[in-house]
């Protein structure tokens, strides 16, 4: 799929009986390929898409587009390239906006504001613009090979994990956390949604009690947090380490960073013609979740990304013991390390 073109992306929302079987296919092929090597993991119930297995020291799903099936397969095939760009996240920490920005950012003088109505983030969600390296075994025209430069791919997969390539290609990373217990409540929410259909919704203190285990897809949160954070100290032109809340709190200055980051500085002209400011609009809350809105990634529907898009949801949802043991944890993990703002 070409990010060129928009009508491709926005006719892709609907998927098609033929990437349905085609994806089963390619699940089940590698489902059986790796299954031996599963057997030997650790597995836990997980809280949102079925079981979760370990594999050096995070927890993955299985059978599932992004799955432990799927790094396996990037592990022996992928490709990386040095001018590739990965937008690096757990699950719930802020990942669509966060590839929202980069896309629009990299791409700016590609898609003209002044043609708003078929800017790509005006027609599909973020994650059909920039897709996960996971997901791509599954779509019926991957990105891989696209001639397009830079591209742009997101990841859930804990740094020491990533395929090999990718690091070796010296291209660049960007990463953001998020508080945990913001993420904590914003993956139980969404849980809830993608458990809604079978009714099976989970209860908050389950959630709590999974997560402060470190129990969540590509978790323990705070292994995957602090890897990508040394990542950034030990290679700081190649990894940038960012946090939701400080992107929430300026986020002109965060797009102006990752612009600079990636090699693509606004110029003076485009700050006074109010660039930043039209990417920041463009990819705030309220405009991302009017895209599309009955569409879906994978089968997931956009509008489970966006539900409050705020900093300190928790305080609503958590109660102050879980609160105080998660501080603990945190504080325990991140051993002095100045993290979380
Ligand atoms: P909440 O559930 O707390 O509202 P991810 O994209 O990694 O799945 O993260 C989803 C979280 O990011 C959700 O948090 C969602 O509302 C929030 N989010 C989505 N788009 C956003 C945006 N443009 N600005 C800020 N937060 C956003």
């Amino acid at each position: 799929m070409s990010i060129d073109d928009t009508s491709t992306l926005s006719s892709s929302n609907k998927p098609r009986e033929q990437d349905h079987e085609h994806e089963n296919a390619l699940i089940s092929n590698l489902v059986d390929r790796y299954k031996d090597k599963l057997t030997t993991f650790p597995i836990e119930k997980g809280c949102v898409f079925g079981s979760l297995y370990m594999y050096q020291g995070f927890w993955y799903l299985s059978q599932h587009k992004l799955s432990i099936e799927t790094l396996f397969a990037l592990h022996e095939t992928f490709i990386a390239r040095p001018n590739d760009v990965y937008v690096a996240t757990l699950p719930k920490s802020g990942t669509t906006w966060l590839k929202a920005i980069v896309f629009s950012t990299v791409n700016r003088s590609r898609y003209k504001y002044n043609c708003l109505a078929t800017h790509p983030l005006r027609v599909s969600n973020p994650h059909k613009c920039c897709p996960f390296i996971e997901t791509e075994f599954y779509e019926s025209a991957p990105t891989y090979n696209d001639t397009h430069s830079p591209r742009i791919f997101g990841t859930h997969t804990p740094y020491t994990s990533l395929p090999r390539s990718i690091i070796d290609s010296g291209c660049r990373i960007i990463y953001m956390c998020r508080n945990p217990k913001d993420v904590l409540v914003s993956l139980f929410h969404f849980s809830d949604k993608v458990r809604e259909q079978s009714g099976d919704l989970m209860k908050i203190n389950d959630a709590f009690e999974l997560f402060s285990k470190g129990v969540m897809p590509y978790g323990p949160y705070w292994d995957h947090v602090k890897e990508y954070n040394s990542a950034s100290l030990e290679r700081p032109t190649k990894v940038l380490f960012l946090t939701y809340e400080n992107m929430k709190k300026d986020t002109a200055n965060g797009v102006k960073r990752i612009a600079e980051f990636l090699g693509y500085p606004f110029t003076d002209e485009e700050v006074d013609q109010g660039s930043i400011e039209e990417i920041v609009k463009l990819c705030s809350f309220e405009s991302l979740k009017e895209v599309d809105q009955k569409g879906n990634y994978h089968g997931v529907p956009n509008g489970s990304y966006f539900r409050e898009g705020k900093v300190g949801d928790w305080t609503n949802h958590l109660t102050n013991e879980m609160c105080m043991i998660l501080d603990q944890i945190t504080k325990e993990k991140f051993n002095g390390l100045d993290i979380l703002c």
